[in-house]
């Protein structure tokens, strides 16, 4: 959940320390830090800030009044942080030292004994300043180098005493131009420039200055210096690190211009739709999906899905359920997966299972599909991060290639995910002859024409800024969608949630007769989904209910449907498209109404309070 950033043998240490967590801002900001090993005075220089949305600012106006001179060209370590184990205060924000402040260290991940671990140190007498889990690495390797073990070593051995996922780097105050880090289930990349080496928890940190990059595999420890680095392993062989390929600019880690990242990754969804399905199918309904090196033959004998997510992948996966009931004509699962993970596993032979995350990092989704696997049936990973934990668990991989998503509501690697389960969804059917020519060729010319679609969507932003500046103020949103139109519903009441922090409620309209119809009244704002499909009339039997309890509607409707515009108070109009691709078009008015409504609020919508873009804890 935390980013991690280490430099060594660059001028400016301190500096591009601070630069690198400014991308790495979204893994969490909660505090920020940095540690600098200072040649001269064999001292290591510590930096800390934990100001509600600005600790990295912090941190940049105290080194502009420190001396900097001191650490030209030494090792440094830098975290941005988001809390697990202590408040979000100073003493928690890393990089934590031990007794003596001789050793620093920088953690993402949970040290499962911590307790067992902090308070045998105790017992031997180290003095603890902080709440958190990660300091016991501190007081460990304060320990393990007392006697004159190597530091290399001593991180070695950490590997047998830690329980639990970590991503660590650490600086020794005698060994000024090194840093050692280590990793367990948490990715951490080690990247070579010139004549500076770097690691961080994730690449968006490190292709500003290098594309020369490596990972460090699970439990393995590197030590890197200004010249290069070197790998062991558990027992301290040395092994050879494996390189990682990177398409990414840096570009597309900025804003471009936009007044946050959530309105640029708005904007972007037309390319990450257009890119996600490039050369995965064609006209005469085709689909070509090898990257997945699951064959044709394995994937004709799968008799059904079992999809698994988190958040808006979760919703994502429910639209992959239709696609694959509909076109694979096997039945279809979808399940949660901090509920799946928990209860005992029972998944029928010749069962696929395909979990969803747009980090490839969530812990829920990663053990769930760590689990199935252990059963036996065919995997797939289906993420936007290359080289993720989850892409490397799977039997296959499917990348979304939707480009780095900054803001933490995720919004293009959504409609990525929907518009690439789609594919799936038909490469399936392919493999299980289960459609027509006809039908391929015509189910592949509405997929392949998503991107223009979503670009017509785009185009009426403004439209959609309008109707939700009207309703900024109401408190008590519902969010109703029948089949497709649900997982809409679900998507547009999460958006509302956590942009603007309001309450919202989404259900599958014909439930709301089922109790919740019992809140509706006079100031209530319902949200439908009203695309044509054929259940439109019940769903305007629905409309009907609501308005007959004094709500007020608005209406996800088609362009120009001006019968369905008749009956509602407000509407969002959306180009016409089948059922089954709908969503991938209905979302984006939702996503554009809750920015507006977050917005006119006064909320920053790049980071919603108590929120973090990668959940990497229970
Ligand atoms: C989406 O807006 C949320 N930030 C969140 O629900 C997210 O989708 C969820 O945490 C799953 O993340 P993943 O796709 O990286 O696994």
């Amino acid at each position: 959940m935390c980013g991690i950033i280490g430099i060594t043998g660059a001028q400016s240490v301190a500096s591009q320390l601070l630069e690198a967590l400014s991308l790495l801002e979204y893994r969490g900001y909660d505090s920020a830090g940095i540690a600098v090993v200072e040649k001269e005075s064999g001292s290591i220089f510590r930096l800390r800030a934990a100001e509600q949305g600005g600790s990295l600012h912090h941190l940049i106006g105290s080194l502009g009044k420190a001396d900097t001179s001191r650490f030209e060209y030494c090792a440094g370590i830098g975290h941005t942080r988001w809390a697990t184990h202590g408040a979000p205060t100073t003493v928690n924000a890393h990089p934590h030292f031990d007794c003596g402040s001789s050793i620093a260290v920088v953690h993402n991940g949970i040290i499962e004994n911590h307790h067992q671990l902090a308070s045998d140190l105790r017992a031997r007498g180290h003095v603890f300043s902080s709440e958190t889990d990660t300091e016991v690495i501190a007081h460990l390797l304060e320990e393990e180098t007392a006697d004159g073990r190597t530091m290399k070593d001593a991180v070695v051995s950490l590997l047998t005493t830690l329980r639990g996922a970590f991503a660590l780097a650490c600086i020794h105050k005698d060994f000024p131009e090194t840093i050692y880090a280590a990793r367990r289930t948490s990715p951490l990349v080690i990247g070579m420039a010139d004549s500076s080496c770097l690691l961080a928890s994730d690449v968006a940190a490190l292709v500003e200055t290098t594309r020369n990059l490596f990972e460090l595999g699970d439990d393995q420890v590197a030590e890197v210096t200004p010249i290069g680095f070197k790998v062991y392993d558990q027992l301290g062989v040395e092994m050879t690190p494996k390189p990682i390929k990177v398409g990414w600019s840096i570009e597309a880690a900025r804003k471009g211009g936009f007044a946050d990242y959530m309105s640029k990754e708005i904007n972007e969804q037309q390319v990450a739709v257009a890119e996600t399905i490039l050369g995965r199918l064609n006209e005469s309904g085709d689909s070509e999906l090898e990257e997945l090196e699951i064959d044709e033959a394995s994937l004709s004998k799968v008799e059904k899905v079992l999809l698994v997510a988190c958040g808006s992948s979760y919703h994502a996966a429910l639209v992959g359920r239709h696609a694959i009931e509909a076109w694979a004509k096997i039945p279809a699962e979808v399940d949660i997966a901090s509920e799946m993970r928990y209860r005992p596993m029972r998944i029928q032979e010749n069962t696929l299972v395909i979990a969803i995350s747009q980090s490839g990092e969530t812990t829920d989704t990663y053990h769930a599909l760590k689990q199935a696997r252990s059963q036996g049936v065919l995997t797939i990973a289906m993420t936007n991060v290359v080289g993720s934990l989850m892409s490397r668990e799977a039997d296959g991989v499917l990348y979304t290639r939707a480009g780095p998503e900054i803001g933490v509501a995720s919004t293009k690697c959504h409609l990525a995910q929907l518009s690439l389960l789609e594919c799936l969804a038909f490469h399936l059917a392919g493999a299980k002859s289960a459609l027509s020519g006809s039908e391929k060729a015509a189910i592949a010319g509405d997929i392949m024409n998503l991107p223009k679609l979503v670009e017509k969507t785009l185009a009426r932003q403004d439209q959609y800024h309008k109707v939700a500046e009207r309703y900024s103020e109401f408190r008590d949103f519902y969010y109703l969608g029948r089949r497709s139109g649900f997982p809409i519903a679900l998507e547009g009441a999460l958006k509302l949630k956590e942009l603007a922090y309001v309450r919202a409620e989404a259900y599958p309209a014909g439930e709301m007769k089922h109790g919740p119809i019992s809140l509706i009244e006079p100031g209530s704002i319902v949200v439908v989904v009203a695309k044509r499909s054929s259940l439109w009339e019940k769903i305007m039997a629905n409309v009907e209910e609501m308005k007959a309890r004094g709500a007020t509607v608005i209406a996800v409707i088609d362009e120009d449907d001006e019968e369905s515009a008749s009956l509602v108070d407000d509407v969002l109009e959306t180009p016409a498209v089948t059922e089954i691709c709908s969503p991938v078009i209905g979302v984006i008015p939702l996503q554009t109404f809750a920015y507006s409504i977050a917005k006119a609020r006064g909320h920053d919508v790049d980071r919603p309070r108590n929120l973090a873009k990668v959940v990497t804890v229970e």
